[in-house]
């Protein structure tokens, strides 16, 4: 989809459909939305007066102007209360509105900038909230659809005023990247596993990686037993798909030694192994690379935006399946540090070689060390689908972690770390054991990372909860969410400036 911007008057427009927005309870609209009611010879205030237009959130209602004006229809869509507006609903209504009207098999859409007229958001946020909503409100995982469907090929975002261009343009151009890093996640994380192997993966991290201008290297099985990482190779273990460690790098300051870890963990499918999971919902478990997909989107995002600073991402890809190789519960794996892990249950599987990875950033001297992963389903029964979880021991980490999140819409919770839960993961036989109790198992999965952590700066983030969504809503698409790849660019953009 292309992205315009237009100065001039959005009653003059030629689109299949232009769009203007509205607040509930506004009886006679202004601006946009006036001029085109004038337009109109008044439908819209008639509409409204008849409460057919209340001007709710996710409200789109379309007239057709037959000759009125150049463009057959008007979307009028509703931006919900004017004390609650916020970025956010800038970027739900411009991809609820989008959707509707490709739906009605429009190709080309102006519209004004939502947000931009009143007081208190910056037209610039408001360009780049409505690009951000639009490219990811637009998206669909097509690849295996062997039908063709309409698409909206160009977006005009009309501005009267004349100097905005340039301030607009910028932000459009934000959007546009943030959300094709989180559009990256998602087909990433919406690819079935028989496609998206570790090999697959790391293909793929390759290819991005060219394109965004990062380093990249990858490892198959040879360098891991090399490596000695035994935690991620015992994982490994079952499947006949070799596995795979990828390293992303990105150097915005390269006259300085400092470098951040970012890591994520790719199962590219998680069936348990011995362990097996119950067949109701193991589909979704084609998505337990999701935090490996939002490390590599939001490297990518990091090589176009080109910020002074250096992360380096380590992504441990492997496929978790049962076979007679296939490790087993009571099993000793040897991890990097040489520390060793009883497995207790072969479906903790992203703890385990996450604790190879972590052993690595550490010796590369990376901090803080940022791990995403959908490691337990605790965390997802504790939070439910509108939160996802993080830990950290750094308090300004936490607060950083929170503000990038609401930067880019993303909810981010804080959790405890536990340290007496220590006790749940000792082992009879080994250093550590990879399960701890029932209760508090997101705690208890944390502390296992921190075993190998130590006092490294450290966040981890258990995006469980939220890395599905099963309907649309807003800028989520069912499917893969993305998240959290613009929490993490906002995070490295606020690293960067600080310096
Ligand atoms: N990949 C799962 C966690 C998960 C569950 C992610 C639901 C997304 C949605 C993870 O590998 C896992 O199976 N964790 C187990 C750990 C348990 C065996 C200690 C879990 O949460 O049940
Ligand atoms: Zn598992
Ligand atoms: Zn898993």
């Amino acid at each position: 989809m292309e992205i315009r911007i237009q100065t001039g008057d959005i009653t003059q427009v030629q689109a299949k459909a232009v769009m203007a927005g509205l607040f509930e309870g506004v009886k006679t609209p202004g601006g946009a939305t006036g001029a085109l009611d004038r337009a109109l010879d008044g439908i819209i205030s008639r509409l409204i007066e008849e409460g057919e237009i209340k001007g709710k959130e996710g409200e789109v209602t379309v007239i057709h102007t037959f000759g009125r004006l150049p463009s057959p229809r008007v979307a009028v869509v509703g931006l919900g209360k004017q004390e609650e507006f916020s970025l956010q609903k800038v970027r739900d209504a411009a991809a609820v509105s989008l959707r509707h009207l490709r739906r009605l098999g429009a190709d080309v859409v102006a519209s004004v900038v939502f947000g931009a007229g009143i007081g208190g958001l910056q037209p610039q946020d408001c360009a780049q909230a409505m690009a951000e909503g639009a490219v990811m409100g637009l998206y669909r995982f097509r690849r295996y659809k062997t039908e063709e469907e309409g698409e909206i090929k160009e977006l005009i975002m009309v501005e009267t005023e004349a100097g905005k261009e340039e301030a607009l343009r910028q932000g459009v151009e934000r959007g546009r990247i943030l959300a094709e890093a989180v559009n990256i996640a998602r087909d990433l994380a919406n690819e079935p596993a028989n496609v998206l192997t570790p090999a697959e993966m790391a293909q793929r991290a390759q290819t991005l990686a060219q394109d965004a201008g990062l380093e990249c290297q990858i490892w198959g099985p040879e360098e891991l037993k090399e490596m000695n990482m035994g935690a991620l190779l015992g994982v490994a273990a079952g499947s006949s798909q070799p596995p795979r460690f990828i390293i992303l790098r990105y150097r915005g300051r390269p006259e300085s030694p400092q470098g951040i870890g970012l890591l994520g963990k790719g199962i590219t499918f998680d069936s348990g192994g011995i362990s097996l999971k119950p067949a109701q919902g193991m589909e979704e478990m084609k998505g337990d690379m999701s935090g490996a997909a939002a490390v590599i989107a939001s490297m990518w995002a990091l090589g176009k935006l080109r910020p002074p600073i250096n992360v380096t991402a380590l992504i441990p890809a492997a496929e978790n399946m049962p076979s007679g190789s296939a490790t087993k519960p009571g099993d000793i794996l040897r991890a990097r540090n040489g520390k060793t892990i009883e497995v207790i249950n072969t479906d903790a599987e992203g703890r385990l070689i996450l604790a190879d990875a972590i052993c690595y950033a550490r010796e590369l001297g990376l901090a803080p060390i940022i791990d995403v992963a959908t490691l337990t389903g605790a965390m997802a029964v504790a939070l439910g689908p509108a939160a996802t979880g993080f830990f950290t021991n750094d308090e300004d980490m936490a607060r950083k972690v929170l503000e990038a999140g609401e930067r880019g819409g993303e909810r981010m919770w804080r959790f405890p770390i536990i340290a007496e839960y220590r006790e749940m993961i000792k082992s009879d036989v080994a250093d550590i054991k990879n399960v701890g109790d029932r209760y508090g198992g997101a705690i208890s999965a944390a502390e296992f990372l921190r075993f190998f952590v130590e006092d490294t700066p450290w966040v981890h983030i258990d995006m469980a909860p939220t890395d599905n969504v099963d309907r649309d809503k807003g800028i989520w698409v069912k499917g893969a969410t993305g998240i959290p790849t613009r929490t993490l660019v906002h995070l490295l953009l606020s690293m960067a400036q600080e310096g």
